[in-house]
């Protein structure tokens, strides 16, 4: 295992009836930006019990981030907030209006051009806007983590940067409010959480078992929660425990003291900015096929995936195999297709755009083992058409 630093400095309040302590949780004289995405919350209640619990408050609004939010959305709202002379913001919605706070949070105080965070990928080490979050959609763990991902649309960019100032003061996760969510978005949640997970622990034995054991937990409680959780996402003990693995699947946990894989995000990013295919399900696509791909560097942690997440039995060649398998009729349960052709007929494109693009970026060497070259990439965009 490899040293390791842990800090994470979120207040999370989890469970029904925890929204209204959000006054509790930001200074009584703050003017609050409540930041949220299309509209969701209008229907479902959660904007009334946000603004109920910010009586007293002064209150500004900015709603319309798209889901993969944009550059050029967010920087209206860092205007907003200069204008405004606001000093706490509150995001309500999912990882996209999340990620689009951080943005904002970050961009309110930088001194050169904002895009420079996204493009050149900042890592934000100044003073950023202090903000809390409203989690309505449990998928990406970005109400536990200092990273975020904005689209640039000028550019065709969907690029991640992060920074410790970057954590939020506090997250309210209440599973009530995911009763409302289309079953798609549920099945991407699965999903999203699920290859947080194999990313950090589908690499090679490190000699962390204990940070293996937290990884294969999530996975299991996702795979006993999915079916419960579809059918009928008012369960609230299911609801609860599918919010809760997807913020522990990427709150820096499981990745402490091991190295990482991370390129399954990286292409299933290119995938959203080509076809527009939400997030969750491009990493179903990219997913196996990298998997294999890198079989032979990778094939143990694939054994031991296989074994202890799918009691499955037999060497480790058959049982990786096999694991791989499983997590793809995984994803199918979930009523998520795992084929770039599933969802355009134009996949063949990606091959060379994707290429050119880590080309271009210098990503010529990627993964725990720096052994994810652009052929490899290739070869695993191919393998997903
Ligand atoms: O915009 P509204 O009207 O709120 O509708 C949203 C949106 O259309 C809707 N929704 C959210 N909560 C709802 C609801 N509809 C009904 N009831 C509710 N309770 O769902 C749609 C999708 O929302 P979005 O926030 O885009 O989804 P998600 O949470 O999956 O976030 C995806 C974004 O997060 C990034 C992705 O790349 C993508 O941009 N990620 C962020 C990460 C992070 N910060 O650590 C890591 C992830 O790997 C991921 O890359
Ligand atoms: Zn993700």
């Amino acid at each position: 295992m490899l040293n390791f630093e842990l800090y994470n400095p979120t207040r999370l309040l989890y469970g029904k009836g925890q929204i209204g302590e959000i006054a509790n949780l930001i200074d009584k004289k703050s003017k609050v930006l409540v930041v949220y995405g299309g509209g969701s919350i209008k229907k479902n209640g959660v904007y009334d019990q946000v603004i109920k619990a910010l009586e007293g408050y002064e209150v500004v609004e900015f709603s319309g981030v798209e889901p993969n939010p944009r550059y050029e959305t967010l920087v209206k709202a860092v205007d907003l907030i200069k204008n405004e002379k606001v000093d706490f913001i509150l995001g309500v919605g999912g990882g996209s209006v999340i990620d689009g706070v951080k943005f904002i949070s970050a961009a309110v105080y930088y001194e050169g051009d904002t895009i420079d965070i996204i493009q050149k990928k900042l890592n934000v080490n100044w003073k950023a806007m202090p903000y809390g979050a409203i989690l309505t959609l449990p998928a990406t763990g970005s109400e536990m983590n200092c990273g975020a991902v904005v689209t640039i649309e000028a550019t065709q960019e969907k690029l991640s940067f992060s920074g410790e100032v970057l954590y939020p003061v506090f997250s309210v996760c209440d599973p009530t409010v995911i009763a409302s969510l289309p079953v798609k978005q549920i099945a991407n949640g699965i999903t999203d959480a699920f290859v947080h997970v194999l990313e950090q622990y589908i690499t090679f034995p490190q000699g962390a078992p204990l940070q293996d054991r937290f990884a294969e937990s999530i996975l299991q409680t996702l795979i006993e929660i999915a079916p419960k959780i579809l059918k009928d996402p008012t369960d609230y003990d299911a609801a609860m425990n599918y919010m809760w693995c997807c913020t522990m699947a990427l709150n820096g946990l499981i990745s402490k003291g091991v190295k990482e894989d991370w390129v399954t995000h990286a292409i299933g990013h290119e995938l959203t900015v080509l076809y527009g295919i939400d997030h969750g399900r491009t990493l179903a696509i990219i997913g196996p096929n990298l998997y294999s791909v890198m079989f032979d560097t990778k094939k143990e942690k694939l054994a031991q995936f296989g074994r202890r997440v799918f009691t499955l039995e037999g060497s480790d060649d058959e049982v990786a195999r096999l694991a791989i398998e499983r997590m793809i009729a995984f994803f199918h349960s979930l009523g998520v297709a795992t084929k770039l052709s599933d969802y355009t007929e134009d996949g063949e494109k990606a091959v060379e755009w994707i290429a050119e693009r880590f080309n271009e970026r210098g990503w010529l060497a990627m993964g725990e083992n720096k052994n994810i070259t652009i052929d490899k990439v290739r070869e695993i965009v191919k393998l997903s058409l």
